[in-house]
């Protein structure tokens, strides 16, 4: 029977447990989001975080192993991931993902979260081939990073500032939206039109493959602002909030797409593969299928449920790995953690 290997994922707010079997694919994957915990907050408190995924980690565990017919004698390998993230957060999954381990007997490996987003898409059918272009957008990242192969990343060109994420929460919060503020934002758009307000497109025009989002966030403010003045203080009524949703949505998704062509004419590649948490927006799906369609190219999404934080892509990212012969050699996490250092390493140290 080929190998399975656990995958445990802790590095935000959500608890992801999952078990992968080489040849045979997921066998089972459970997800406990924060959501709710945090929104009270508006934005994630890490020592929280950390505490609830003490919480969790173990009956996921119990959840998937059951669900997957498999006992703890024939987990082969675990995966967790190691980083970037928060700190506590990363050593909630960590210190179990190395205490089981050790007392099973079995190696133990840490993967890079972004990775794990990156390679998500492989999870789906048709799955990409190697190369492709990804665009990983999550709520800390954006980056354009062109994937030869398992631990053959070329970092293309990423944001100066906030994430594409991050600038979806922010917008929202500015908008009265709860956390997190992106799938809210977007939920929202569905009552706005699009013409009613213009707002900038940052660095559309700038030549390379970066993004600055920051400038965005200042500008949805001033037409908040703008608007509360227009009412004399009164809060914004639902079409207005709606309408501002709308020219916000479309900024961000006017930029990611465009970089996003132009990452591809620029490498010569045909696939972009989408990546991370708002790789789960709608507008942002159609705009790149078209976009991308239109130079030939082909776009692969991860399943919806695997386009946020889940404990499969770690779970299928440490599979590679232990089956390429990587192991762990030292536990440590790494909250900060560029994914082009782990090109060419033999096992992450
Ligand atoms: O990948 P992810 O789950 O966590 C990080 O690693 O950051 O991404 C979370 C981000 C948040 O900023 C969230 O607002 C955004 O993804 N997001 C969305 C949507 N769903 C999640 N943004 C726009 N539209 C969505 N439908
Ligand atoms: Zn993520």
């Amino acid at each position: 029977m080929s190998s399975i290997t656990l995958g445990i994922e802790t590095s935000c707010d959500e608890t992801g447990v999952a078990l992968y079997q080489m040849g045979r694919g997921l066998l089972a994957h459970a997800l406990h989001t924060q959501a709710a915990m945090h929104s009270e907050y508006g934005g994630v408190v890490p020592e929280l975080a950390s505490r609830d995924h003490v919480r969790r980690i173990i009956p996921l565990l119990r959840l998937v192993m059951n669900e997957a017919g498999v006992s703890l004698d024939q987990i082969d390998a675990i995966a967790y991931t190691q980083g970037p993230g928060l700190g506590g957060a990363l050593l909630a999954g960590a210190s179990i993902a190395n205490s089981l381990a050790y007392t099973l007997d079995i190696p133990s490996i840490g993967i890079h979260h972004l990775e794990g987003h990156l390679l998500s898409p492989l999870l789906s059918d048709p799955a990409p081939e190697f190369p492709f272009v990804a665009l990983l957008v999550s709520g800390g990242h954006t980056q354009l990073m062109r994937v030869d192969g398992l631990g053959k990343y070329e970092l293309l060109g990423e944001t100066l500032d906030d994430a594409a994420g991050e600038a979806f929460d922010k917008s929202a919060k500015l908008l009265g939206l709860g956390y997190p503020g992106g799938p809210a934002l977007a939920r929202l758009t569905s009552s706005g039109s699009v013409g009613t307000y213009k707002l900038p497109r940052p660095m559309l025009h700038s030549g390379d493959l970066n993004f600055s989002f920051s400038g965005l966030k200042t500008a949805v403010l001033t037409l908040v602002r703008q608007n509360e003045l227009d009412r004399h203080g009164t809060p914004l009524n639902d079409r207005i909030r709606a309408d501002i949703a709308c020219a916000t949505q479309d900024a961000i998704i006017d930029v990611l797409a465009s970089k996003a062509c132009a990452s591809l004419t620029r490498t010569g590649l045909k696939r972009l593969v989408v990546a991370g948490g708002v790789g789960a927006n709608r507008l942002l799906r159609s705009r790149l299928d078209e976009d991308i369609g239109r130079l030939g190219g082909t776009v692969f999404y991860p399943d919806m449920e695997f386009c946020t934080d889940n404990g499969a892509m770690i779970a299928f990212a440490g599979a590679l790995r232990i089956a390429q012969g990587d192991r762990n050699y030292r536990f440590n996490v790494k909250p900060r953690w560029n994914l082009t250092e782990i090109n060419g390493t033999p096992g992450i140290v």
